[in-house]
């Protein structure tokens, strides 16, 4: 095979904490800022963390121990990785990186709106719309109404439409990135970003709690509705939230453990990137729901009429808040949105991480081919295409309920053919404690080898039901 070359010489991450920090960068994304907050309300609120943590620690963390184990154990992206369990698993890792390379054309898009909300922010022009900003965001950002997006619409020499050139300054900074490689590129953008981005959203946060109103936000978020406990949705929603949020079942932690030296802890790591996520994740939806109770004090009408849906919420009702600001509404404005900006970033790095990597392990492709070949082809898609198509719907329909069972669902096959079909747990639990002083045993296989998938089947089976029977 023209890989095994590559594979003698493949890359590896400078330090342990850069893979960490690239870990987490992939994990912390738009998935907290922007879905995690209007999950957990949607859901049950308060009543949601209880789901959701369990699914953190029976769910999330070991799944995320078994993509580390499966990538450094077999010093290869996906692909390789399953097909070394058997031959047909080949094919879970090449769906993996085809769900990769969707994903990637439609988060850059979010991002793209991020940014130009960014610079909106400084400008204050949603403000000026008559219409207020939901028009704003669905017929001047997105023309809605004109059917199309233009990649950059301008008028009276202002620009207010088409997400085209963020889109190519996004693409521009994923080619460098992943050109640079591994070391020099992934691990420094996230050495500077995650950083910069933890000192940002705190800022944030802390103005957000201490801004009139904000407590009754809180507890809209935290009051939990115990009766959401039995009902299904709630308990798939919790684990789609912590798969989609850690980046499991993309193939993403394959990679990443990939290129991690040999003599490495891994069990540490995914403990310490799991709880970085899920803390950050808490964070955003304390300041979120924060501004939310401030902007139900502010119009008088209840916080749950603020969450419009997880679009709506950072892109319609934020602007909103912003514009409302007593004071700093610009800075404010600014920073929200380039947070969101550096997490997605950072995530969207990771996503398209996948295809090179296979590219380069299993085509023997040089990653300069990879990255010029990939990132052009999904970059110049999105630039070209996205701002052309009315990409609202799909991604509507991509975070709901059949990305729900979609995620669930490719974190249940991956688990079966791991465990039930390969019965490779006993051989990556021996790899994982090798390295390191946390060490997994019987819990760890049981949650990941039998409470798991049979609780995913069951939750996937009753939800079934409930949408469609
Ligand atoms: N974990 C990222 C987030 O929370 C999203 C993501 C999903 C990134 C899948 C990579 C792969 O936004
Ligand atoms: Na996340």
């Amino acid at each position: 095979m023209t890989g095994e070359k590559m594979l003698k010489q493949r890359e590896h991450w400078g330090t342990r904490a850069g893979f960490i920090l690239a870990a987490a960068g992939s994990a912390i994304g738009l998935g907290n800022i922007w879905r995690f907050p209007y999950v957990a309300y949607e859901n049950g609120g308060g009543a949601f963390l209880l789901p959701y943590l369990i699914a953190l620690l029976t769910a999330g963390i070991p799944l995320l121990l078994m993509e580390y184990s499966l990538g450094h154990r077999s010093k290869a992206s996906a692909p390789i990785a399953y097909r070394r369990l058997f031959k047909a698993a080949e094919g879970i890792g090449w769906w993996q990186v085809g769900v990769a390379v969707v994903l990637a054309a439609y988060y850059s898009v979010i991002i793209g709106w991020a940014a130009r909300y960014a610079g909106f922010s400084i400008t204050q022009t949603w403000a000026d719309n008559p219409d207020g900003t939901e028009d704003f965001f669905f017929n001047r950002v997105l023309q809605i109404s004109e059917g199309y997006w233009d990649f950059a619409w301008t008028e009276n020499g202002t620009w207010v439409g088409g997400v085209g050139w963020p889109l190519v300054g996004i693409w521009v900074i994923v080619f460098i990135a992943l050109f640079a490689g591994v070391r020099r590129g992934i691990e420094m953008v996230n050495r500077i970003a995650i950083p910069l981005l933890v000192v940002l959203f705190g800022i944030l946060v802390v103005r957000a709690v201490t801004l009139e109103g904000s407590g009754a936000g809180l507890n809209a978020f935290f009051t939990p509705d115990f009766g959401a406990l039995t009902n299904p949705t709630v308990w798939i929603a919790a684990y789609a939230q912590i798969f989609f949020s850690l980046s499991i079942g993309f193939g993403i932690m394959i990679a990443y453990a990939s290129y991690l030296r040999r003599k490495s802890d891994l069990t540490g790591s995914a403990l310490t990137v799991g709880f970085a996520n899920s803390s950050f994740e808490l964070l955003a939806g304390i300041g979120v729901f924060a501004i939310l109770g401030y902007m139900a004090f502010q119009s008088g009408t209840p916080v749950d009429e603020q969450v419009t849906g997880s679009i709506g919420l950072a892109f319609v009702a934020f602007p909103e808040i912003v514009s409302a600001l007593p004071w700093g509404s610009a800075f404010f404005g600014f920073l929200f949105f380039a947070c969101l900006v550096l997490a997605g970033l950072s995530s969207l790095i990771s996503i398209v991480q996948v295809p090179v990597a296979a590219a380069q392990d299993r085509l023997g492709w040089s990653r300069q081919k990879s990255v010029i070949t990939i990132v052009g082809g999904i970059g110049a898609a999105a630039v070209l295409f996205m701002p052309m198509t009315n990409g609202l719907y799909v991604l509507d329909a991509a975070d709901g309920a059949i990305e729900n069972f979609g995620i669930a669902l490719a974190a249940l096959v991956s688990i079966i053919a791991v465990a039930w079909i390969a019965r490779k747990l006993p051989q990556l639990r021996d790899h994982a404690n090798r390295w390191s002083s946390i060490k997994l045993g019987w819990a760890w296989m049981i949650s990941l080898g039998l409470i798991t998938p049979l609780f995913l089947m069951y939750m996937l089976f009753q939800a079934t039901r409930e949408r469609f029977g």
